[in-house]
């Protein structure tokens, strides 16, 4: 059991069967996104009864799951999205995995989950890393860690669950987009909405994802790489991508980003952003910005680039918008000044090839 006093412990039975070697680094060759699995996972359980109990990091293998699951029913799920980085001078680390651990609580809570103590979560994830290091890729690729956690009570009442199952797993990834650090086009989705104010948009919860899947296959069939949502009351500001935050350069080289107003996700790459480019001197708006007045201001020339940031894109620019009504470009379609500095600045850092002032970088020792 654990509180927040005692930490969990977790049992380690290693994977007798892991990848040979030579299929790993074949693997490796050619990574994309979340394809490719590392050979372990952490597993700790929570009940009413007992809290959170039988903590271990053990061989990744499927869950027996009963057809009346909650989660099947109810969709009571959260989960989160970090990386971890082989850095320059060969340490493992993280970055900020803190901030994921709040974030996680955050999502907890809103979902009436129980929340996982930091330390905890902390704990799962670096014994995970620490297990399956020679997963991190070498070079541009990372590990991409996914903690989660579902609702696994028996039981087709609408309540909140009474047993669920927290999980890490690892993936070691490539680029997000197929196109690589290419401008990406993304979809405006003017039928469907993703979160509304009261609901549950803020929180890193399944269900956010799975709305959000129909508008994603509809860019897809206009031929775009991402859709960006507006809010749900009026349909007019800009909110979000399916699973990015999204940034706006004006020729003044004053940033705008959506507001944090409960409807979208508190980014954690939004946020370092935001301090990377005030440190670098740029003014940033965190304020409403309207689909019109992005039309208008590409059109004006005031709108010089956008770009979308998350941990799984890192930041990638917004070269093309395409709506029901029309089509236009940004930056003609080019990848712009403001945004290669931002990015580079950020992954200087989470690759430990810049000086980090801030402390974002979390070492995992001996490995
Ligand atoms: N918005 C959504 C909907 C997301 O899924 C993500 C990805 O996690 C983000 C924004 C960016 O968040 P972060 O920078 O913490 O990865
Ligand atoms: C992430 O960036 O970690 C996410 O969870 C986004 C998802 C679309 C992969």
């Amino acid at each position: 059991m654990s509180s927040d006093t005692t930490p969990l412990h977790f049992d380690t039975k290693p994977n007798t069967n892991p990848m040979p070697e030579a299929d790993r680094l074949k693997a490796f060759e050619n990574l994309g996104f979340g394809t490719l699995f590392s050979d372990h996972m952490a597993v700790v359980r929570w009940s009413a009864d007992k809290g959170w109990h039988s903590a271990e990091i053990t061989a990744r293998a499927p869950f027996p799951i009963d057809p009346a699951s909650s989660v099947l029913h109810y969709a009571q799920e959260i989960f989160e999205g970090m990386k971890a980085y082989r850095a320059a001078d060969g340490r493992a680390v993280l970055f900020r995995p803190e901030e994921n651990a709040r974030r996680f609580n955050e999502s907890a809570r809103r979902m009436a989950m129980p929340e996982l103590p930091e330390a905890d979560f902390l704990a799962a994830v670096e014994k995970l890393v620490r297990i399956d290091a020679k997963w991190i890729p070498q070079g541009e690729g990372s590990l991409y860690l996914r903690p989660f956690m579902f609702a696994c009570e028996n039981f087709l009442g609408v309540r909140p669950s009474k047993e669920y199952i927290f999980c890490v797993i690892a993936s070691p990834v490539g680029p997000y987009f197929k196109g690589g650090a290419k401008p990406v086009k993304i979809w405006l989705s003017e039928q469907y909405t993703r979160a509304a104010p009261g609901g549950t948009g803020a929180a890193k919860c399944g269900g956010n994802y799975a709305a959000s899947l129909i508008a994603q296959k509809e860019a897809s069939a206009q031929g775009c790489d991402q859709v960006v949502f507006l809010d749900a009351a009026e349909h007019r500001w800009v909110e979000e991508l399916g699973g990015m935050n999204v940034f706006f350069v004006m020729d003044d080289g004053t940033l705008v980003t959506p507001p944090l107003n409960g409807t979208i996700l508190p980014g954690i790459t939004r946020k370092s952003l935001i301090d990377l480019a005030r440190e670098q001197g740029m003014t940033v708006k965190e304020e409403l910005y309207s689909f019109e007045q992005w039309q208008a201001d590409v059109k004006s020339g005031k709108l010089k680039e956008a770009f979308a940031c998350g941990t799984a894109a890192v930041v990638a620019a917004i070269g093309a918008v395409k709506f029901p009504a029309g089509e236009f470009q940004i930056a003609n379609g080019e990848t712009g000044e403001t945004t290669t500095k931002l990015r580079q600045a950020l992954i200087g850092i989470q690759r430990g090839q810049t000086n980090d002032s801030h402390g974002w970088l979390h070492e995992i020792a001996g490995v």
